[in-house]
Parts: C-alpha cells; structure tokens; sequence
C-alpha cells in the first residue's frame, strides 16, 4: 500500500494516552465498550432513543430475517430535518450558530439554528409547491454554499430522496446520475467560487437535460457565481424569486425509520457508479452517535469544522446530519486550501477559533510539503481534536498533523469507513484509547469487524486479510438503487453463507499484536485518490469512448501527495496513429476523461504504447503496468502471451 507501508509503522513506536483533563472532560463514559458488548442490539436502541426525537417510538430494534436486507427500528416513524433543527429550537438554543459559512471569494453568513430552521421550512414548502413527494428524487448539485444544506434538509423534511451529485463531476456524469435515478427535479446553482474563479455548474445542468428525454420537470437555481446562464422557460425557475413567496411555517411530519433518506452515486469494480441507498432512522442513529463519541463533541462550546464538499458522504454525514443532528457549531468552506493564499484553511481555523478539524490525509500531505512556517503563522491553539478520513494516514504525516496543527498537545482520530457504511465504523474514541499513528485501531462500540483470508477463516496477528462487517449495523446501505443484485453480488457474497451474512468491504486490513486494525487499501480495481474513490474501469470506460482509442488500461500508481494517481496505458487505432503526436494525444485524451468523468478523474500520464501486457486469456496483467508507473523493475511475465512486451513498453518510456 502507498501510503501505509507495515515498514514505516513499524519504524513509529510512539503512543499517545489520552491528557487526564481530556478524558475527565469526555463524553464519552469509560464503560460504553462493556455496554456495546454485553447486548449489541439493545446498545443500538438506547443510542436511538438517548440521541433522536421519534415521532412515534420502535419497538423492534433490528430484523435481519431477510438478510442482506436489513430493518432498524422499522416500526417508528421519525422527521430527520426534525432532529437536526427544530428540536435544537425548541431546547431553546435557536440562537446556537449552526453555521458559520465561508465563501471562497470572501462573502461570509452567520446562521442559527432558528433561522436555518426557517429557511428549510420555506425550502420544504417550496419543494412541495413543485410536485415533490415523499419518495421522489431530487439531484442536488452546488458549491458548498447554505443552500446545499438547505436543500438536502428540505428533501428530508418532506420525506423525499436527495442524490447530491459532487460539483467537480462532469455533465456527463450528472446526466447519469439523473436518469438512473428518475430525478424529478434538479436544485442548482449558476457557478461557484473555486480557485479565485467562478466555476459554471448550471451550463452542466443544462448540457445533462440536453437530449430532452429527462424525468426532471424543474430546475431550481440559487444565485451564487453571478455568471451568465442559459434559461429554458417553464423549466427553469431562480431559488430566490420562489423562496421569498413561501409560507415560514411547515410542520414536521414523521417517516418510517426506513424512509429512504438519500442516494450517492459512488465508484465500485465495473464501470457504472453504482447508487448506495441510505434510510433514515439507523443512518441518522449511527452519524450522530459516532460525531458525538468519535469527536468528543461538547455542543454548547466547539466550533467544529470538517473539510468534505457536502457531494461526497463524509459531507453527508459530518457536514450535514452528524453535526446537525447534535446541535453542533461548525465552519462551512466553500473553496480550496490555497486560495487565495496558502494559510487560508489556517486563518480560518483562527478566525471562528475552531476546537475540532477533520480532513483528509492528502490535505496534510500537501501542507507538509508547502512546510510548516504556513500554519505557524496562525494562532491555531484552539484546536483540541483532530481527525483523518479517506485514505491511511502514514505514520510521519500523523505525527506532523499532531505537532504542527495540533501543536504537539491534540488527539488524532484515524476514521475508517465508507459511502457504505453511512458513518464512522472503525476509530480510536478519544477520551479512552492511547493513539498508535498509522492505525484506525478498534471498531466503535456496537460494531463488529474481521480479519478473514481469502477461504473466510479469521486470520492472526501479525498477518494480513480481508476486512469484513460481521454484523449488520445501523447505517448501513440498504441497497444499491435498481440494482438489488449488484448489492448482492458485490458485498454480500464473498464470504457469506445461509446461517450467516458478512458483508465485504473490499479492503485489506491486518491486525496487531495489541488488537488494533491497520487498514491497507483496497483490494479490487477500486484507486483512491485524494481520498476519492475512482474505479479503472470506469476510466478506461471514458478513454475507449474517444473515437481515436483502441484499447486502454488504467492503473493507480504509487504518488506522494495524493496516495495513488491515476496512470493510463493507452492504443490509438492505427488509422488514427498518424494524426497527432503521442503528447498530442496524451493531452487530449486527459482532457477527455476530465469531460466525461470530472477533473478528479483526469489521468496523472497517459501512455501511448502499441500493446498492452496481457495474460494467455486476454486478461490485462495490471499489476505488471503498475511497475512500470510506480518506476519498479518489472516483475514476473511468464504468464504473458508475449512476454516481449513489457520490454518494449518500459523501454518506449524511458
Ligand atoms: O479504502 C477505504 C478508504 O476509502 C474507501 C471508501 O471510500 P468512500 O466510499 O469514498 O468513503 C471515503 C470517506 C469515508 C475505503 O474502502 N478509507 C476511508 N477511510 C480510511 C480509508 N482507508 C484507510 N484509512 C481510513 N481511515
């Protein structure tokens, strides 16, 4: 694994107890793992119960009788939007800030509970007035501005399904998104502010509408960018002008626990994203449950702030519902790290004098390079917890992140999950476990995780294996959208049987000596980079659609700073062979995965070569194209039909 090597944890023997006033101050009570394990379903309901508002209480916890098909408290009836604002209002905190928004180009808004209250009441009337009903979806597609809060909130509060699509994502892609999900309405914005530039996202919209046969019937924009727009009337309709003319009242109602809550459209082994299906009762349990023990979270006085863009689940879950759910203060972004200077995430950490700060790896590896004088410039003191997702943290960045972010003195969480999962699953909790650097350690209490080898027996410390889900839990998926097959397929049927379901994760984790996990990365032809999830099929799906490609193969290569790049090895077709130069085509051929997929997609180096390595039945040996990128001596080719290419294509490079 590239960034997580066994060698460089091995090197770090450091471990960090938690400081005596950090755990006397925790919320989190020392006995909660004897309570997870003593009865893990009932743990479950009480957390329902102590954590939630129930519209009208459960009575039965989990059923599993239809596994994979899971219920959590399938007889309440719950209002998410309920639990994340109104009842914070009527606690009296309605002057709490829920959110203190950041605009990339300076703009700034201060908003409480009471009013964001209001505001997604109008939001829910609006969305009323438009036809949606409880089960419709809506595609959400913003920059991280309120209104991306305010717009998932609605959704929930009538009952319907939000699919936020990531902004970064291509018209294409969103095209996709729409259709496999029936959306009958898209909510927008004209462009967002990113890189000191307006980035255009209704012209996507609108390009992903194009051929006409769509199920949306309306677009709502929010007014953002300032750009220029095309408007279809009839069609198209400016969230500002309709917002004004709604009714500031709208009663709650309660959904059925497994009301689903929202659809994200995430990258699996196969081309097609596939649409992860999450409901409403276990989801919100889980997110507010794990955001409260995982951060230590004391509402009335943090400042909570994670970098995720809300299209993305760690938004999802630690943007929107975590946070919200308890009642949480917390700094919204809407930009990069670096603009328009290099400190920006810094001053901002200073500015609402943030106490808890989760990102992602790659950021830290990125200001590790920039050099430590950037943070130091600010007075970042207020910080006390910090926390890591996406990705391994390496030992050396772990112990940068706590010396020079948390000046020496801040726990770190190491967060394992995924769009899946719907929460946290495996994560030191602060108040109670000495911190190893490297590992994501234990599962949090009420879960239950293995190490298995590949014939499904549990493998010992010190060795490596699958990591696996043995029971089911309260967040997670509860299916793939249209495809219950695929969900079977995919997660369920590896290391499953009739007695007993597990559910595969797809990473290869390995357990030390002292119990605690150490995740390795993924195990299928899923890449991860910058802490997001690319498939290389569905890259190599993007090159081959461009009329001038034979074949392609995409492999994630070992990089620095973003944990794996994506590396292409591409065949032009000989009558195309001519046309341009290889840099030419190289050139094109980034800018055409970028158009199809998204920037985050664009290749870090497409290869031109004549052929590609491939086994006697015409399987593509990656692994022998992963050496060439990542610069290694080329490793076993007896298996090859033509074992001369490897030497051809590694020479063509050098
Ligand atoms: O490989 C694991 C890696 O990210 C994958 C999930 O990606 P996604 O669904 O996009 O969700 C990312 C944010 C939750 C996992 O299968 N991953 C996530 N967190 C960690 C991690 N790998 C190692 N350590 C982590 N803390």
């Amino acid at each position: 694994m590239p960034t997580n090597s066994i060698d460089s944890l091995l090197r770090e023997t450091r471990r960090f107890a938690p400081a005596e006033d950090f755990s006397s101050n925790s919320v989190t009570p020392p006995d909660i793992y004897d309570r997870a394990a003593e009865d893990r379903v009932g743990f479950w309901a009480d957390t329902a119960r102590e954590l939630l508002h129930w519209h009208s209480p459960f009575t039965e916890t989990l059923d599993w009788s239809n596994p994979p098909f899971a219920k959590w408290f399938a007889d309440g009836s719950i209002n998410v939007a309920y639990n994340c604002l109104d009842r914070h209002v009527i606690a009296g905190n309605g002057d709490r800030v829920a959110l203190y928004w950041e605009g990339e180009n300076g703009d700034t808004a201060r908003i409480t509970y009471a009013e964001l209250t209001g505001e997604v009441k109008k939001a829910a009337n609006l969305l009323t007035s438009l036809g949606v009903q409880q089960g419709d979806r809506v595609a959400i597609y913003l920059p991280v501005i309120p209104e991306a809060v305010i717009a998932m909130l609605a959704v929930a509060r009538i009952g319907a399904v939000h699919s936020v699509v990531f902004g970064g994502f291509s018209s294409e892609s969103l095209r996709s998104r729409i259709d496999d999900a029936s959306a009958k309405l898209v909510i927008t914005a004209d462009g967002g502010w990113r890189k000191g530039k307006v980035f255009p996202l209704k012209a996507a919209v609108d390009g992903a509408l194009a051929n006409g046969t769509s199920t949306v019937e309306h677009v709502l924009v929010v007014q953002r960018g300032h750009n220029d727009v095309e408007w279809t009337e009839g069609r198209d309709l400016w969230w500002h002008d309709e917002i004004v003319a709604m009714d500031a009242d709208h009663e709650a109602q309660g959904f059925e626990a497994e009301n689903p809550l929202f659809i994200l459209y995430t990258s699996g082994t196969t081309g097609k994203p596939k649409g992860i299906l999450h409901t409403s009762g276990g989801y919100l349990t889980q997110v507010a449950f794990t955001h409260k023990h995982v951060f230590d979270l004391h509402p009335e006085t943090d400042v909570y702030w994670c970098t995720a863009d809300v299209g993305w689940i760690t938004g999802h879950s630690y943007v929107v519902y975590g946070p919200l759910a308890n009642g949480a203060t917390q700094v919204l972004y809407e930009g990069t790290p670096d603009t328009p200077h290099q400190g920006r995430w810094w001053e901002i950490v200073q500015k609402y004098g943030v106490t808890i700060f989760y990102t992602a790896p790659t950021a830290i590896r990125s200001f590790m390079k920039i050099g430590r004088q950037i943070p130091q410039q600010f007075d970042l003191s207020s910080l006390r917890l910090l926390g890591s997702v996406g990705e391994p943290i390496n030992p050396e960045a772990w112990i940068w992140y706590r010396d020079i972010i948390g000046g020496g003195e801040t726990p770190i969480v190491d967060t394992w999950w995924q769009t899946e999962t719907g929460a946290i699953m495996i994560s030191a909790l602060p108040g109670l476990t000495t911190l190893k650097p490297g590992s994501a350690q234990v599962p949090i209490p009420g879960i239950k995780i293995d190490i298995l080898g590949e014939d499904g027996t549990r493998v010992d410390p010190p060795h490596g294996g699958l990591l696996v889900v043995s029971e089911p839990w309260p967040s997670m998926l509860r299916g793939i959208w249209n495809d219950p097959d695929r969900f079977i397929e995919t997660y369920w049927s590896k290391f499953s049987t009739p007695e007993k379901y597990k559910y595969f994760a797809g990473d290869g984790a390995h357990v030390d000596t002292d119990g605690d996990i150490v995740l390795l990365g993924r195990v299928d032809d899923v890449m991860n980079v910058s802490g997001h999830r690319l498939s290389t099929q569905e890259i190599e799906s993007a090159l081959v659609s461009h009329p001038i490609v034979a074949e392609a193969a995409v492999v994630g290569a070992e990089d620095e700073a973003t944990g794996q790049a994506v590396v292409a090895f591409v065949i032009i077709k000989s009558n195309q062979q001519d046309a341009q130069t290889a840099t030419e085509a190289s050139a094109l051929l980034r800018q055409h995965v970028s158009e199809q997929i998204g920037a985050i997609a664009r290749p870090r180096q497409v290869f031109i070569v004549a052929e590609l390595p491939k086994t006697r039945s015409g399987k593509i040996m990656r692994r022998l194209l992963q050496d060439v990128a990542e610069g290694r001596e080329i490793g076993d080719t007896t298996t090859l039909a033509d074992t001369s290419v490897m030497q051809i294509i590694s020479d063509k490079l050098k």
